[in-house]
C-alpha cells in the first residue's frame, strides 16, 4: 500500500486517485477520513462497500473554503453562518439544505447535507488541489473505533484502500460537532470538541440532541464507535471491585482509567488517561485499540467527571458500550445502592 508521505508529488497522485474514482484516506484535525470525489455517485458507492456502512447513512462532504458552499447547500440560515464563521475551518460538520444536484448516495436520500471545512494542513492541501468537495466518514469498519493515526486505517482496511496520506496523529481525536441548522433552529446532533458553551455564545438559541418529533438520521442512534472486546463503563468507586470478579476466576480484563490502580493485578492491562478532557479525547481511540488487543474478557472504563467538556468523551464511551452492558451498568448502580446507600463507600 502506498502511504503518502505528504510531498506535493504524493498530494498530486492522491488527486489523480480522486479523479480516477480511487479511494484516498486522509487525515484530519479530528479523525482520518475514508475520502472520494463527491461528484462521483459510483466513487463513493465505494466507500459504503470498504467499510461495509448501509447505503442509507449520509456522509459528510469536505470543502476547503466555504466559498464553494453553494454547490453544495441551498440554503445557509443565518445561525448557520455564524457558526461557519466562528468555527470553520475546524471541527465543526453543519447540516443544512442541499444543492439540487448533490447526488442521494450522499444525502441517503434526504433533503439535507452535512458539511465541513476541515483546518488539517494536510487536509487543506489535498481539497484545494483537488478542487472539489470531498465525501468522507471516518475511515473505520462499520461500527468501529475511528482511526487517529495512519496506521489505524491500514489495522482497518489493509490492502482495500490504497491511498493514505501519513498526517500524524489527529490533535482532537473525536469526530466533529455536528449541528444542524434547518427549520427547526440550531441544534447539536453529535458533541465534539467545541463546547456548548462556545457554541451557545455564538447561537445563543442552539439546542442539544435532535429534534425529538423529526425522523431520525440512519447512522445516529446505532451502537458505534466499538472494539472487538465488550466495553463497561464503571464508577470509579466500583472499578477495582468489579476488576476482580473478573480477575478472581483468571479472566483478563483491560481497563481504561483516569488514575494509577490501587492494587497491582497480574490479570490486568490498566491505562491511566489522565484527568484532562481534551488529552484524554486525543488518546481515546488508540486507547481503545491497544486495549483490544489485550485479549481481554472485558474493557472497563472508569466513569469520566460530569460538566461539558467531558460531553464528546461521555457520548462516544456510551455509544462505544454495547447494549448488554449499559444494563449490566445499571444493575451496578442498583446493587451498589441497595449495599451502600446512594453516598456510601466500599467497605475497608
Ligand atoms: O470529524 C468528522 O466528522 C469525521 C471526519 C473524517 O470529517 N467524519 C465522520 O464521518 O465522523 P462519519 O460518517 O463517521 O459520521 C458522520 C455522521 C453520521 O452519523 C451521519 O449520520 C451524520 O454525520 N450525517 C451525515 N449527513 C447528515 C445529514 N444530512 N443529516 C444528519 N446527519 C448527517
Ligand atoms: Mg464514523
Amino acid at each position: 500500500m502506498a502511504i503518502g508521505r505528504v510531498l506535493q508529488q504524493e498530494i498530486q497522485e492522491a488527486v489523480e486517485a480522486l479523479r480516477a474514482g480511487e479511494l484516498v484516506a486522509f487525515p484530519t484535525e479530528t479523525v482520518y477520513g475514508l475520502g472520494a470525489n463527491a461528484n462521483n455517485p459510483d466513487a463513493v458507492r465505494k466507500i459504503f462497500r470498504v467499510k461495509g456502512r448501509p447505503s442509507t447513512h449520509p456522509v459528510i462532504v469536505h470543502i476547503d473554503h466555504p466559498r464553494y458552499l453553494q454547490r453544495w447547500v441551498r440554503e445557509m440560515t443565518p445561525e448557520a453562518k455564524k457558526l461557519a464563521d466562528a468555527f470553520w475551518p475546524g471541527p465543526l460538520t453543519l447540516v443544512a439544505k442541499r444543492a439540487p444536484a448533490v447526488n442521494d448516495v450522499i444525502t441517503g436520500g434526504q433533503d439535507t447535507v452535512a458539511i465541513r471545512v476541515p483546518n488539517h494542513p494536510v487536509a487543506q492541501q489535498l481539497l484545494n488541489a483537488f478542487g472539489g468537495g470531498i465525501a468522507a466518514p471516518s475511515a473505520n469498519k462499520y461500527g468501529h473505533v475511528s482511526p487517529t493515526r495512519a496506521e489505524h486505517v491500514r489495522d482497518e482496511f489493509g490492502d482495500d484502500v490504497k491511498w493514505v496520506l501519513d498526517g500524524g496523529d489527529c490533535k482532537v481525536g473525536l469526530e466533529s460537532t455536528i449541528i444542524s441548522c434547518l427549520a427547526d433552529g440550531p441544534r447539536v446532533l453529535r458533541p465534539g470538541s467545541i463546547s456548548f458553551s462556545q457554541l451557545k455564545a455564538v447561537v445563543p438559541t442552539i439546542q442539544m440532541g435532535p429534534n425529538p418529533s423529526a425522523p431520525r438520521v440512519p447512522g445516529s442512534t446505532s451502537r458505534h464507535y466499538s472494539p472487538a472486546t465488550p466495553v463497561n463503563v464503571v464508577p470509579s468507586r466500583r472499578l477495582e471491585t468489579v476488576m476482580n470478579e473478573f480477575t478472581a476466576n483468571h479472566e483478563k480484563v483491560a481497563v481504561l482509567a483516569q488514575r494509577p490502580p490501587g492494587t497491582a493485578n497480574p490479570f490486568m492491562t490498566w491505562i491511566n488517561a489522565g484527568i484532562r478532557p481534551d488529552i484524554y479525547a486525543r488518546n481515546l481511540y488508540a486507547n481503545l485499540r491497544t486495549l483490544d488487543k489485550a485479549s481481554a474478557k472485558i474493557i472497563l472504563v472508569e466513569e469520566v467527571p460530569e460538566g461539558e467538556k467531558w460531553d464528546a468523551v461521555r457520548d462516544r464511551l456510551r455509544r462505544s458500550a454495547s447494549a448488554e452492558n449499559i444494563v449490566t451498568y445499571d444493575q451496578d448502580i442498583a446493587a451498589w445502592v441497595a449495599d451502600f446507600g446512594e453516598e456510601g463507600g466500599p467497605p475497608g
